[in-house]
């Protein structure tokens, strides 16, 4: 056999023996990924004046709620399964309640003086001094997979999150590669002690807030890069319409400021191995069947961004660290008495940044 003929062979058995490997090994059947939109921010790298909170004993602090009737008390929930909090008046904090369990996310509070906490494996759960009860961990018969982020309304009802019906929480990256749009907003009713759908086939359901006069729920869809408004009252009531599209990142928890405005925290998927891993779905296939490929692929997205939106959905200003020097991979941020906090999935701390810092007026989107 001639060189070329073995170079060949060898080829062949290569692409066979990677197909073998691909069909059998792949998790996901994914659909094409939404474009991601055009507009581009220059990078301010206005995050990296930040101030670290709690370094070293917060493990991964997803959501950050900070309670103003209690004078700024901070509530963060960690991958260790507990709920902890800082007290203003001296900065120091406290492991509050155990839940136990990774998957603690979005904390809210409810109106009886409890908790709400969004456990993505085992669904809505109140926390009070002595008890945890799960409030719902099925809707429509099929367990809750991947609860996300819970907003009580001045009627006790709960909307909630579902980001996806297909992964969990640690498998959220492979959701992501897949792109079907699955999650769901979920709503309790504390009356009958069920939870229903309020909307389905959302793209990586995520965040939710209320508008102040609580006419309309906002729940963001990471993986379409918008937020959508779901009509509570009035003539349009569950409607639904896009609040703020086309943001330069993929919306997670949204938190409304007591001027009625809004903080989303915008996840960077981007980078030129991630782009082109989602440029057809054979390579997501591709990468979804190596765990250490994957690994290495999501690794390439560094950054973190915030973006504040007025009542109306026009954003008013943009805040990142363009390269994640700082803090990476921001998952929420409120607003407080002029100061900001931030919590990330991918950091050992809870962020303070005050608004002083930060210039008013920015320019807009650059195309
Ligand atoms: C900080 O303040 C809280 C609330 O007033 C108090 O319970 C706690 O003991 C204080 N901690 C320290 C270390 O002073």
């Amino acid at each position: 056999m001639a060189p070329g003929g073995l170079f060949g062979t060898a080829a062949v058995a290569a692409v066979v023996s990677l197909a073998v490997h691909v069909a059998l090994n792949c998790p996901i059947q994914p659909v094409p990924s939404r474009p991601p939109p055009a507009a581009r921010y220059t990078p301010n790298n206005l995050l990296q004046g930040l101030e670290k909170l709690g370094e070293g004993r917060l493990i991964k602090p997803e959501d950050v709620y900070v309670d103003a009737a209690a004078g700024g008390t901070l509530y963060t929930a960690t991958r260790d399964g507990w709920l902890q909090r800082m007290h203003p008046n001296n900065g120091s904090w406290e492991q509050w309640r155990f839940v136990g369990g990774t998957g603690l996310l979005g904390i809210a509070p409810s109106a009886d003086g409890s908790m709400l906490v969004c456990d993505a494996d085992k669904g809505l759960l109140r926390v009070e001094e002595d008890r945890v009860t799960i409030l719902a961990s099925t809707v429509d018969g099929a367990q809750i997979r991947f609860a996300d982020a819970a907003i009580e309304t001045s009627d006790g009802t709960v909307y909630f999150s579902d980001a996806s019906t297909r992964f969990g929480f640690d498998e959220w990256f492979l959701g992501y590669l897949e792109s079907r749009p699955t999650g769901r907003l979920l709503k309790y009713d504390p009356r009958t002690g069920k939870a229903s759908v309020a909307l389905d086939n959302l793209d990586f359901a995520n965040g939710v807030a209320l508008s102040r006069d609580e006419a309309f729920l906002i729940v963001c869809e990471s993986a379409a890069y918008r937020c959508l408004k779901l009509w509570l009252k009035g003539d349009k009531t569950f409607q639904t319409e896009t609040f703020v599209g086309d943001l330069p990142g993929s919306p997670d928890n949204i938190h409304r400021a007591a001027d009625g405005s809004f903080w989303i925290a915008l996840i960077q998927l981007r980078s030129p191995w991630l782009d082109l891993v989602n440029r057809w779905t054979l390579t997501k296939r591709i990468v979804a069947s190596f765990p250490a490929l994957l690994d290495r692929i999501k690794a390439t997205a560094k950054g973190a961004m915030v973006a504040h939106v007025s009542e109306d959905g026009e954003i008013i200003r943009v805040l990142d660290d363009s390269q994640g020097k700082v803090i990476n991979f921001i998952t929420s941020v409120s607003e407080f008495d002029g100061d900001l906090y931030f919590g990330s999935l991918s950091a050992n701390f809870v962020g303070k940044l005050s608004l002083a810092k930060v210039p008013q007026v920015q320019e807009a989107v650059s195309s």
